[in-house]
């Protein structure tokens, strides 16, 4: 990639000087003007001298390059203050990366620089018994798609799907189904009855605190191995499985495992007793907890006083087990952030246990989704099932598609393929920490940044290239328009914004780029002829549309989002 091309340049000049090589950093600048790619080495290396500026030390740098070998592929290298060293790419060069995408194709984009690492990714991690609420659906699809880039770049990944399945709150819900049910065979219930079953049991629990021991007693039973209480809590997963397994279908997720943390059971005795024995857990009160060094961070409770165990102590488990069998170079958590702190504990705690350090471990923490009416929680009473919202998103895009385009065929499977593409872009575009307004007439504007206008714009171009049958080619012609220039220059910064987005979890950049290569697109299209030019020129014009829509299609495939023929 030219990024490496650039990095190795410059380290290269670095060692000649006598320098150490430094950490620095190769970045696409914001303002066209500043080049095409710009680094920051001379600002870094103004550390390990005394005698030069930023400015001279890179003049050093740009004159150690051997111009001769480089010459294809940048028209200028330029010095600007405070010491950037700017590059600009030829027209030859780009002409070479569009070539590269035509011939790559689905491959464009990818590497092997992951080869032989092996990424851990814990996503959706939706809860037995619960509704697959909105905060799952960010997990779910920011997680896959944090997957799929890791996945691009060669890594050997491993998607995880930590499901809550085990605790407490199940003791809560065999009682409220004994007491409560209305149902003869636990296997009648919906997800939506097991959930208000559960709300009831709150609220009851609330006039009689006696109910609280009554559940203690059932969960205890049910880690005991009483047959009743684990045949209902098995009809239980089995009745949210198939419901989740309904919406992944739906949704176009497949994670590799389900091992639920119900898995870990058998090993949390075992975690406790090492943490023991490592001198790591302290007693408190009747509990067992994990402090921390001058108590940075609040202790880890890893067993309750009355012997239960805790989602930290699967959590453990689950890291002593994923080490063992997958031996993981880091795990990747994406969990919403009001786990943030949580988080911080089990790394911190996991490093005192010896397993790895805690940089290894990587909490992805993703913000909250709201209505723009108001909060979309799964607290009593509003609660929202995500398949509602798909169904809706759906719905909508049917009417978009009536108005639009009434002789489409396949409404159905358009129809589908917009509104969950609305709805998936809706959650990965914000960066995944800020906390997202959904919003229906954005996520479906035709025109803004949505699911829909990169879809359109993908099939924009395939309508094209399917209405001008000659051969896209870039050929022998040179660029010859500042909006050709343009584009390619924007379709060339995909493998650089590929691995950036994985390396910092952010598929949001996916989506911004998209977005201006999608806008770039469009105003070549409405202001350079393609149709009616001819010979060379309209092949290279048109080998440019063709590596826009290969592009699109691949970023929308890392981002789980189908892309439309027609729509
Ligand atoms: N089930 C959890 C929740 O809904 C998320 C699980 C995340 N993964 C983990 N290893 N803790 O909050």
């Amino acid at each position: 990639m030219i990024k490496d091309e650039i990095k190795n340049l410059l380290a290269e000049s670095a060692g000649e000087i006598g320098f150490d090589i430094p950490e620095f950093s190769v970045e696409i600048p914001k303002n066209r003007e500043c080049g095409d790619y710009a680094s920051n080495i001379a600002m870094v290396l103004v550390c390990q001298t005394t005698k030069n500026t930023p400015m001279e030390i890179a003049e050093e740098l740009v004159s150690k390059i051997k111009y001769g070998s480089i010459s294809d592929t940048f028209k200028k290298i330029e010095i600007v203050s405070p010491g950037f060293i700017n590059f600009f790419l030829s027209k030859d060069y780009l002409k070479e990366e569009i070539r590269n995408v035509l011939k790559e194709k689905e491959s464009y984009g990818s590497s092997d620089k992951g080869k032989g690492k092996t990424m851990l990714i814990d996503y959706s991690g939706v809860n037995i018994a619960k509704p697959f609420g909105i905060g799952h659906l960010r997990s779910t699809i920011i997680g896959q798609a944090i997957y799929n880039l890791h996945k691009f770049l060669g890594y050997n990944v491993i998607g995880d799907n930590h499901i809550g399945d085990w605790g407490t709150q199940f003791g809560k819900l065999i009682y409220a189904i004994k007491n409560w049910g209305y149902k003869k065979k636990v296997s009648e219930y919906s997800v939506k009855s097991l959930v208000e079953l559960y709300v009831k049991f709150h609220e009851e629990a609330e006039e009689d605190p006696d109910l609280e021991r009554e559940a203690r007693n059932w969960f205890k039973k049910l880690e005991e191995g009483d047959a009743e209480a684990r045949k209902i809590w098995k009809e239980c997963v089995k009745i949210s499985l198939k419901e989740f397994d309904r919406i992944y279908k739906f949704l176009g997720v497949k994670i590799d495992l389900t091992l639920g943390e119900s898995f870990y059971e058998k090993m949390l005795p075992g975690v406790i007793e090492e943490a023991i024995k490592k001198g790591i857990a302290a007693n408190s009160e009747g509990a067992v907890i994990i402090p921390f060094p001058d108590d940075v961070l609040p202790p880890l409770l890893i067993q309750k006083s009355d012997g239960a165990t805790l989602y930290s102590t699967r959590d453990l488990a689950t890291i002593k087990y994923r080490i063992k069998r997958f031996k993981p170079s880091k795990i990747i958590y994406e969990v919403g952030a009001e786990q943030s702190l949580y988080f911080k504990q089990l790394f911190w705690a996991s490093e005192l246990f010896g397993w790895g350090k805690r940089e290894d471990y990587v909490h992805v923490a993703h913000g909250l989704m709201r209505l723009k009416t108001g909060k979309m929680s799964t607290r009593r009473g509003e609660i929202i099932f995500l398949e509602d919202v798909l169904a809706e998103a759906t719905k909508k895009a049917e009417k978009i598609i009536e108005e639009k385009n009434p002789n489409l065929k396949d409404v159905e499977k358009t129809a589908k393929a917009i509104g969950i593409g609305a709805v998936k872009y809706n959650g990965l575009s914000g960066h995944p920490t800020g906390d997202i307004v959904f919003d229906w007439s954005k996520a479906l504007n035709l025109q803004g940044n949505s699911g829909p206008y990169l879809q359109y714009a993908y099939a924009r171009a395939r309508n094209i290239l399917k209405k001008d049958r000659r051969r896209a080619d870039v050929g022998k012609k040179n660029f010859e328009n500042e909006m050709e220039i343009r584009l390619a220059k924007k379709i060339q910064e995909f493998p650089f914004v590929v691995e950036k987005a994985a390396y910092s979890y952010s598929p949001n950049l996916i989506c911004s780029y998209l977005f201006e290569l999608s806008k770039e697109f469009n105003s070549f299209y409405e202001s350079v002829p393609v149709l009616k030019s001819e010979g060379d020129i309209a092949g290279l014009r048109l080998a440019l549309i063709k590596a826009t829509s290969q592009v699109i299609k691949n970023g929308l495939g890392l981002l789980g989002i189908s892309v439309l023929e027609n729509m």
